[in-house]
């Protein structure tokens, strides 16, 4: 059975279908632990009532993100994690952080990277007159939002559309996304090739919806 370790900064609405995808599609896999910066993170909740060991690393805790890193590492590591899964967690990760996981760390971004890297992304796609958003599972590098791409998501974006209504259709599509390919690199279906470029064993690695 391979480990997940899942962190999150807020309601947890991705780290809640990854659990449930899990279950549900009897990985070969469990969800070792859910940890948050966070003590009020709400997906903590959900976590704990599903019998899954949560864990608060308070970033205010610490003066420096080395500081704040290096306490987080420490509780990963009590959990042994093959993969480490990203779900809405708000924080900036030093470059010893990235490399200490390299290879078994993924985030799932709300835009169709590399567009709309940092924070807005769905203002800033209507904005720009996107006629698609979407979201983008990539490995995480030092890099903000630049690791090499595992799998992406699109969704329209409709006449009328607010931050709002683009936000729920693209968050949707996440929660079909992120299970998908959490459970690629599970499977060791992942491969980076020597420009960065991740191959996905069976081929599609697109969601157009
Ligand atoms: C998701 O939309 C995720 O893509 C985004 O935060 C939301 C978390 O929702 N992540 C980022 O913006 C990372 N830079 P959730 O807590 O319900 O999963």
């Amino acid at each position: 059975m391979k480990r997940i370790v899942i962190l999150i900064s807020g309601r947890g609405s991705n780290m809640e279908a990854i659990v449930e995808a899990c279950a549900a599609q009897a990985w070969p896999a469990r969800v070792a632990a859910v940890i948050s910066n966070r003590a009020d993170a709400a997906g903590l909740d959900y976590a704990a009532a599903r019998g899954i060991a949560t864990a608060v690393v308070e970033h205010r805790a610490y003066a420096d993100r080395e500081g704040f890193d290096a306490a987080l590492a420490q509780a990963i590591d009590a959990q042994a994690p093959d993969v480490v899964v990203l779900a809405g967690f708000m924080r900036i990760l030093t470059p010893g952080f990235v490399q200490r996981y390299a290879g078994r760390l993924l985030n799932i971004h709300p835009s169709l990277l590399p567009a709309f890297t940092g924070l807005h992304t769905h203002r800033r796609a209507i904005e720009a007159g996107c006629k698609l958003a979407g979201a983008t599972v990539h490995y995480v590098t030092a890099e903000l939002d630049h690791g090499p791409i595992v799998a992406q998501a699109a969704v329209p974006v409709l006449p009328g559309d607010t931050e709002q209504t683009l936000a729920a259709r693209v968050l949707a599509s996440e929660h079909r996304l992120y299970p998908m390919a959490v459970r690629w690199a599970i499977e060791d279906a992942l491969q980076v090739d020597a420009n960065g470029v991740v191959r996905q064993r069976d081929g599609a690695a697109q969601l157009m919806l």
